[in-house]
């Protein structure tokens, strides 16, 4: 979501600012701004649209101040116009904010009602007047913001700079992450490590709550009721990756092609692969033994990870599990067993509804496991212990390297889980690490299919209507299918578990009607291909993903057939990921989208 970088520094700020921003544009944004002071006063630039609008005016207006806030916003509140881009200002600050304003209606009219005139249609504007009206009765900026913050409900990250005050700038969190970086006679805000890399890799994290007031040499962290309070201070290898698309066009693309890598590492770090065993790098805080439930939650694709991944539990451990997408798991006052255990899945470590959905865990009396990407997180410090997925930032939106490495994760958890209940013996377990320990391998080959998914992604071009099908693990991998193809190439698509078919979807298919089968070589796939014959009779466009002998085996002439090698169905959710991401990149390309920052999108969702 909305991106935040303030700089109290020695050079020109602003240009500074800008492009520290381009470092959060995969959060996804729709307007950008950056104010300064230039010669005590607040000056801002604003525009609509991607940075480069904000750049270009900054090459025409210079702004020469070392003191500046930017932001790139996703908009919520009024339209992502340049008028409705932050910061926003009066005649005596400029603020920058991430998250949303609750109570900004009953704030505005009550200011409303006092002559206060607003010229903008965001939630933000009423941050920046809510100060301003406190400075009108103490002068000191510090007393204003923290008179002000009690009065405001929802969850924001903030910075404020002051006219007339070149060597000020305050941050405050609730709810929406910031980090103070700290460099030599220069400090720094950002909404995380990776845009702050440019400058430093000594970052202070904000805990829920705080606020903080930086001068160029001093900090003063000050919790919710205004006390005194000492953060830790953290290095961070944000700097050491490289955020660059190498010799890819997109993010996505090089995600997607990473993935090999990646997964490897991620299962180096959890298998012992001489002994063919889970070596978990980490104590669990509980014994899978005493479990008689596990409740899983999250978002979007992670959320499609837990539910392979329930599968997995349930196989393996015979350990019964819960999954609700965390907006609603977080509502459904869900009664949770006594010492139960809640994982909790997430990429940025920040999605609001995960965390929502965490804390009601907590409250009621859960162990929270978390696996997540963002080890320095809300998420991942609120979590009792962190699986960390270890795939390296993702920049593009929509999530694939992630994806999979949680699958990854979520395996050796399964069959770690397995052993420990004693419904896996140590043979059965042998071969399920040595299963795991193939796929990196089973990612490369199916990646060498890509020229003939993009062949078959031309077929989807011309779609407005998709249907994606699978059974077992390849049913929520249908799910990611159809998800992945919404999002990011904007045509419809919807997913079934194979067997539904014929209880109503069926009634769609016609010769316009491309249907992607996901039929790995699993038990279930004679049933997944008898659907398909169900759907090849009503004269459905089929596009089978499934092993070489698919195609010809089904007896069904001129159906488009993504190959699949050969391979043990465990954990084929893992590599048949791949040709499904695939297909949806190559659709969007073709259809000319913007691959990696889809109209609309935010990589991380901190609103509800
Ligand atoms: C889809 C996608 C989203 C995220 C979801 C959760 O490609 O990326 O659906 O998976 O917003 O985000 P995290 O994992 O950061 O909690």
């Amino acid at each position: 979501m909305c991106g935040i970088v303030g700089i109290l520094g020695r050079e020109k700020a602003a240009p500074l600012v800008v492009e520290a921003l381009k470092r959060l544009e995969y959060r996804g944004y729709d307007s950008a701004g950056v104010a300064t002071l230039e010669d005590g006063h607040i000056t801002r630039l604003r525009a609509e649209g991607k940075l480069r609008n904000l750049a270009n005016k900054l090459d025409t207006h210079p702004l020469k101040g070392t003191i500046a806030i930017g932001h790139t916003r996703w908009a919520t509140h009024g339209k992502p116009t340049a008028n409705n881009a932050h910061p926003h200002a009066t005649d005596k600050l400029a603020v920058v904010h991430n998250g949303i304003i609750e109570n900004f209606r009953e704030l505005r009219k009550m200011m409303e009602g006092e002559g206060i005139v607003f010229k903008t249609e965001t939630d933000t504007e009423v941050v920046a007047q809510l100060v301003t009206r406190e400075l009108a009765t103490t002068n000191d900026p510090r007393t204003a913001v923290a008179r002000a913050l009690p009065q405001l409900r929802g969850a924001f990250a903030l910075a404020f700079i002051f006219e007339g005050e070149p060597d000020l700038m305050i941050g405050a969190r609730q709810g929406a992450p910031l980090a103070v970086g700290h460099g030599d006679g220069e400090m720094y805000l950002g909404s995380d490590a990776l845009a702050l890399a440019p400058f430093t890799d000594t970052i202070t994290y904000l805990d829920d709550g705080d606020w903080v007031v930086l001068t160029r040499t001093d900090h003063d962290f000050r919790d919710a009721k205004n006390n005194k309070v000492a953060r830790k201070t953290q290095k961070t290898s944000a700097g050491a990756f490289l955020v660059d698309k190498g010799n890819h066009r997109h993010f996505m693309a090089k995600e997607i092609h990473e993935q090999p890598e990646v997964v490897g590492r991620t299962l180096a770090h959890y298998l012992d692969m001489a002994k063919a065993e889970v070596a978990l790098p980490f104590t669990l805080p509980f014994d899978w033994k005493d479990l008689t439930r596990l409740t899983i939650s999250a978002c979007g694709t992670a959320y499609l990870a837990g539910y392979i991944a329930k599968y997995w539990f349930e196989r393996y451990a015979r350990l019964p599990v819960e999954i609700d997408v965390a907006s609603e798991f977080r509502y459904r006052e869900a009664p949770l067993p006594e010492k139960g255990l809640a994982l909790f899945i997430s990429q940025s470590g920040e999605t609001a509804d995960t965390l929502a959905a965490l804390r009601y865990a907590k409250e009621n009396g859960q162990k929270i496991l978390s696996v997540v990407n963002v080890t320095t997180s809300t998420i991942a410090r609120e979590s009792d212990i962190i699986a960390p997925i270890l795939s390296g930032p993702e920049i593009g939106v929509a999530s694939t390297k992630a994806f999979t490495c949680q699958l990854a994760v979520l395996a050796c958890l399964a069959i770690s889980a397995g052993v420990a209940r004693g419904t896996l013996g140590r043979d059965e377990a042998a071969r399920l690490v040595n299963e795991l320990i193939l796929t990196p391998g089973r990612i490369s080959e199916a990646l060498h299919r890509e020229p003939a998914i993009r062949d078959i992604a031309q077929r989807l071009t011309k779609a407005t209507d998709v249907l994606y099908l699978g059974r077992g693990t390849a049913y929520p991998l249908a799910l990611e299918g159809a998800l992945k193809l919404k999002e990011i190439s904007y045509i419809h698509a919807e997913a079934y578990a194979a067997g539904e078919l014929k209880h109503g979807p069926i009634a769609l298919i016609d010769e316009k009607m491309p249907v992607i089968v996901i039929a790995p070589h699993d038990p279930l796939y004679e049933k997944t291909i008898s659907n398909m014959q169900e759907v090849a009779a009503r004269g459905g466009n089929i596009i089978l993903i499934a092993e070489d002998e698919a195609a010809e085996q089904s007896g069904l002439a001129g159906i488009a057939h993504v190959a699949m090698p050969a391979m043990a169905t465990d954990f084929a959710a893992i590599p048949y990921a791949v040709p499904v991401q695939l297909l949806a990149y190559w659709t969007a390309f073709l259809l000319g989208k913007d691959v990696d920052q889809p109209r609309n999108l935010a990589k991380s969702v901190t609103v509800e």
